[in-house]
């Protein structure tokens, strides 16, 4: 078989604060026919994701950056087209980090086959993947949640604050959230949560900070942290002693030009005893298995309601990334080819 021609997307520019249309430049790859222990791919769904944009940015991670004029990487699922290696066979379903593209011929070692029927492939992106694992470990591990306490969430309405929110319901938690829209408040209501909030109404972190008193009177025992900024300086403000901060993103940040200030009352974590602890989804996969245990478990008895925004055709894939920082999606942000 020839060549597969494929549309791919590679970064043309490292941005410096928003990154735009011009930061993404559109080109044609080939995915040629599969040799000894490779394997060629279309990929069906692409996966965009918060922390592409740190990869941008040419610094030690915990990533390596994105080369300019490479292609850009993310989390992918696709169907096998053909196979070289005995342990993939057409029709199989995969998943791999080689997203922005089309299709693609690679070594079987960077794919993992997915099981069919178990949850739509989509979701392997998404609440049954590396989102939904964010959230599980990072509530009932980093957080250490215990049933029935107060949870407050930021982006709440995004893949991992909705899964955050979700899972600290069936822990029979009382639920805070936050969101940028009232649409998105109202999505936050659907699925339970106890109090949406949209921060939008308030300039600084004081009228936040009063928003969460009146919503946990008692306090906060764990705050999930997907923001930072006045969302982290509102939070401290209505802890409760000995709470628990899982610090998993700072979202508000990621676009700034220079060094955001930190929260002024960080004292406050001596009197109130509280523990802030950051955490890479990555470092829990050896327990990846429980997650899936857990989380196919509670989607099938339809106590987690699994929200997506899609956009079709792989030119949307610049536009879906873009969308994560103006907030235009609820729930997972994919695309669809
Ligand atoms: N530590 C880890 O291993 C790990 C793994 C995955 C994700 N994360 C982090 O988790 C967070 C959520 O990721 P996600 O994939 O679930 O994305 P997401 O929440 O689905 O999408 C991002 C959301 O962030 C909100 N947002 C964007 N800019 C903001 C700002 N300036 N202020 C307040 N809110 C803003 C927007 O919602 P609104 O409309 O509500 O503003 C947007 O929809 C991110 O910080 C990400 O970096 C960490």
């Amino acid at each position: 078989m020839a060549d597969l021609a494929s549309i791919e997307y590679r970064l043309a520019a490292r941005p410096v604060g928003m990154p735009n249309d011009s930061h993404f430049a559109r080109a044609i790859g080939s995915a040629p026919e599969p040799g000894p222990g490779k394997v060629r791919v279309r990929n069906l769904w692409l996966s965009v994701d918060p922390y592409m944009r740190g990869r941008m940015v040419d610094r030690e991670s915990y990533v390596p950056p994105f080369e300019v004029g490479a292609v850009l990487e993310g989390g992918a699922v696709g169907e096998v087209v053909d196979s070289g290696d005995e342990n993939f066979a057409p029709g199989d379903l995969v998943m791999s980090i080689l997203g922005w593209r089309e299709a693609f011929t690679a070594s079987a070692k960077v794919l993992q086959k997915l099981p069919k029927g178990m949850v739509p492939p989509q979701a392997f992106l998404g609440v049954a993947g590396m989102p939904g694992m964010t959230a599980y470990f990072g509530l009932l591990k980093i957080g250490a949640l215990r049933n029935g306490e107060t949870v407050f969430v930021s982006a709440g309405a995004g893949a991992v604050g909705s899964i955050v929110a979700q899972i600290a319901k069936i822990k029979e938690c009382k639920v805070i959230a936050t969101a940028g829209s009232d649409d998105k408040c109202d999505f936050l209501r659907s699925i339970g949560v106890d109090h949406a909030i949209n921060y939008k109404a308030f300039s600084d972190s004081r009228g936040l900070e009063k928003a969460l008193r009146a919503a946990a009177p008692g306090g906060i025992d764990v705050y999930f942290e997907n923001v930072g900024g006045m969302h982290l300086e509102a939070a401290i403000g209505a802890m409760r002693p000995f709470g628990r901060i899982a610090v998993c993103g700072m979202i508000a940040g990621y676009n700034a030009t220079s060094a955001e200030p930190g929260p002024n009352n960080l004292v406050m974590m001596i009197p109130k005893r509280l523990r802030i602890e950051g955490f890479i989804v990555t470092d829990h996969m050896a327990e990846a298995p429980a997650f899936l245990a857990d989380m196919t478990q509670w989607i099938g008895a339809g106590k987690i309601t699994v929200k997506e925004t899609v956009l079709d055709g792989i030119d949307q894939t610049p536009a879906a990334f873009l969308s994560l920082f103006s907030g235009d999606n609820t729930g997972k942000m994919l695309v669809r080819l």
